[in-house]
């Protein structure tokens, strides 16, 4: 999978080159491409924004440099091209399986006030938003979606821990424990210590649906992995 990703701010991306994805990226199983928005401006300032027209507090992010990105990167239009926006679709773990059909996607990231809504008819396929809140930047839910996305590419991580996770099948996660066994007064269950799987297979799949039943009522549908 390539995942091109479109910002004005390209040194916001260094975690991208760290632990599970850094070393994805030094595998080549995965190419992410961070592109400066502002390589493609015809500005001889190298303006990318400019005041929105009607007024009004802040700047817009300019078509032009955008929409000649996203030609040079994807100049057939194979890509999936998304716009990072509050006013997007709510990303969630379906969205990811969604998007793993895709061979290349695009992430573009506004700032400021956004991006000329001319720039979204003419290149844009789908937006999409981390959550209900106004972040200054879609560099960040550029990189939450990146990062979902990478751990289910082909040898990035062990298929065995993609498959009990919290969403994998519209449950959430039963609890997790390490050494030592016991913790401030705190010990770790009996049954995950017996090395019966059956017991704690029956356990997880119980406190996975306690949890969900608890937490995530919208969730619950019943019992884990039916
Ligand atoms: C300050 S925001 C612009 C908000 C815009 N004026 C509005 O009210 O909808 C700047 C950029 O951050 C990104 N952004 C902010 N919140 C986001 C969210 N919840 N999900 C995805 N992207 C977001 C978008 O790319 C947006 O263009």
């Amino acid at each position: 999978m390539r995942i091109d990703i479109l910002t004005l701010f390209p040194e916001m991306f260094a975690p991208l080159k760290e632990s599970i994805l850094g070393r994805a990226q030094k595998e080549n199983k995965l190419t992410i491409n961070v592109v400066n928005i502002r390589d493609y401006t015809e500005d001889k300032h190298l303006k990318c924004d400019d005041y929105p027209f009607g007024g009004g507090a802040g700047m817009v992010m300019m078509a032009q440099p955008i929409g000649s990105c996203i030609e040079a990167l994807d100049p057939g239009h194979g890509a999936r091209r998304i716009y990072m926006s509050p006013k997007g679709q709510t990303f969630r773990q379906q969205k990811v399986f969604e998007l793993l059909s895709y061979e290349h996607i695009i992430l573009l990231c506004g700032h400021y006030e956004g991006v000329d809504q001319r720039a979204i008819d003419l290149f844009i396929d789908e937006e999409i938003s981390i959550g209900d809140y106004v972040l200054t930047g879609g560099e960040l839910p550029a990189m939450v979606v990146a990062d979902c996305l990478a751990r289910y590419v082909d040898g990035v991580i062990s298929t065995s821990s993609l498959v009990d996770e919290s969403f994998s099948d519209g449950m959430l996660e039963y609890p997790q424990y390490t050494r030592p066994v016991e913790y401030r007064g705190l010990t770790v269950p009996e049954v995950l210590r017996s090395g019966n799987h059956a017991r704690i297979d029956a356990w997880r799949r119980e406190q996975s649906e306690e949890i969900t039943a608890r937490r995530r009522p919208d969730l619950f549908t019943g019992k884990k992995g039916k």
